[in-house]
C-alpha cells in the first residue's frame, strides 16, 4: 500500500482523497476542505452537481499548501454532455473554483444518449490537450460502457470512480479496469457509514484497536483502490487518513470480503445508463 498512485498521464494521484458529495455548499465544505487540508489530505474529490466547486476552490487557494501539491477532480454532470457543452462546462468549473487546471476531470456517469456522451469525451480530450486539465477519467461506468467509449476514444480513460466498499465489490467491474491500467477509485467507502457496526467489521476494527471507518478505507488500499471516505468532521477526516500504521491480515480481508451483499448506497447508473 503506497500514498502515491501512479497515473497514466505521468502524474501521480495520492491513495486517499476527500470526498466532498453532500457537504453543504458555503462555509461547510469550506471549512471541511480547508481543515483537511491542514491535517494531511493532498487529494480533494468534488463535482459540478455538488454545487460546491467554488468553496473547495476558495479553501485550496487559502490554504496555503502549494497548487502542485493538491490533487482536485471534478465531474462535469450529464446535462453538459456534448462537445461543445462538455468543454465549456469545464471551463466554468474552473472559473468557479477560481484555480488555473484541474487535476482530473471526469465524465460523471454514462448518461443515457451515447452520442452525447461520447462528444463530451471529446470535450474532456480538448480540455486536456488545451491544458485545463491534467488527467480525464470516467465515473459510475461499467466495463462495456468504457469499452464503448474506447472504440472512438482518442484518449483513454485513466480513471473509473464507482461505488465500492465491502458489501459492494464490484470484483468484475475492477478486474475488467485494472486489466486495463484504469485507477479504480472509491466513493463511499464507508458504504456511507450504514453498516459501521457490523460484527465481522466491529471485530476486526476491536482485534487492531482501530475503528471500523479506518478499517474499510484500509481495506480499500489493500484491493489496490482509491478510498473517497466522506466527512465534515475534523477528528474523522484525521482517522480516515491514518491508515497506513496497521494492516489487514488475510483473514481480515477474507471477513471482510465476506460481507459482499450487492448494497448499493448511491444511485447506480451502471444498472440504468445503455451502453
Ligand atoms: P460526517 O460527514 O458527518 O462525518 P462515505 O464516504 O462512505 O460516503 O460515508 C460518508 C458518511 O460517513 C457521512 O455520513 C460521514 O458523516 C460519515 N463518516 C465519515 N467518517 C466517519 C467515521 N470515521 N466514523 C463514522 N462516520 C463517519
Amino acid at each position: 500500500v503506497s500514498r502515491e498512485v501512479a497515473l497514466p498521464t505521468g502524474f501521480t494521484m495520492p491513495s486517499v482523497g476527500l470526498g466532498v458529495y453532500r457537504s453543504a455548499p458555503g462555509q461547510e465544505t469550506y471549512a471541511a476542505v480547508l481543515g483537511a487540508l491542514r491535517l494531511g489530505y493532498r487529494h480533494i474529490d468534488t463535482a459540478q452537481v455538488y454545487g460546491n466547486e467554488a468553496d473547495v476552490g476558495r479553501a485550496v487557494r487559502d490554504s496555503g499548501v502549494p497548487r502542485e501539491e493538491v490533487f482536485v477532480t471534478t465531474k462535469v454532470w450529464r446535462d453538459a454532455f456534448g462537445f461543445e457543452h462538455a468543454l465549456a462546462s469545464v471551463r466554468s468549473s474552473l472559473a468557479r473554483s477560481g484555480l488555473a487546471y484541474l487535476d482530473c476531470a471526469l465524465l460523471h456517469c454514462p448518461g443515457a444518449d451515447p452520442g452525447r456522451r461520447e462528444g463530451a469525451w471529446r470535450g474532456l480530450e480538448a480540455a486536456q490537450a488545451q491544458g485545463l486539465v491534467r488527467t480525464i477519467g470516467v465515473s459510475n461506468f461499467s466495463p462495456a460502457h468504457i469499452a464503448k467509449l474506447n472504440r472512438t476514444a482518442a484518449v483513454k480513460p485513466a480513471v473509473n470512480q464507482v461505488e465500492v466498499h465491502p458489501w459492494l465489490q464490484r470484483r468484475e467491474l475492477v478486474a475488467a479496469c485494472r486489466a486495463e491500467g484504469i485507477v479504480v477509485q472509491a466513493y463511499s467507502p464507508l458504504g456511507k457509514a450504514a453498516r459501521l457496526s457490523d460484527p465481522p467489521l466491529a471485530a476486526v476494527a476491536q482485534r487492531l484497536g482501530v475503528s471500523p471507518a479506518q478499517v474499510l478505507v484500509r481495506w480499500s488500499l489493500q484491493k489496490g483502490l482509491v478510498p473517497l471516505p466522506k466527512s465534515v468532521h475534523p477528528d474523522r477526516q484525521a482517522s480516515n487518513l491514518d491508515v497506513f500504521s496497521f494492516s489487514l491480515s488475510p483473514e481480515d480481508v477474507a471477513a471482510l470480503d465476506g460481507l459482499e451483499e450487492g448494497l448499493v448506497t448511491g444511485w447506480d447508473p451502471v444498472a440504468h445508463d445503455p451502453v
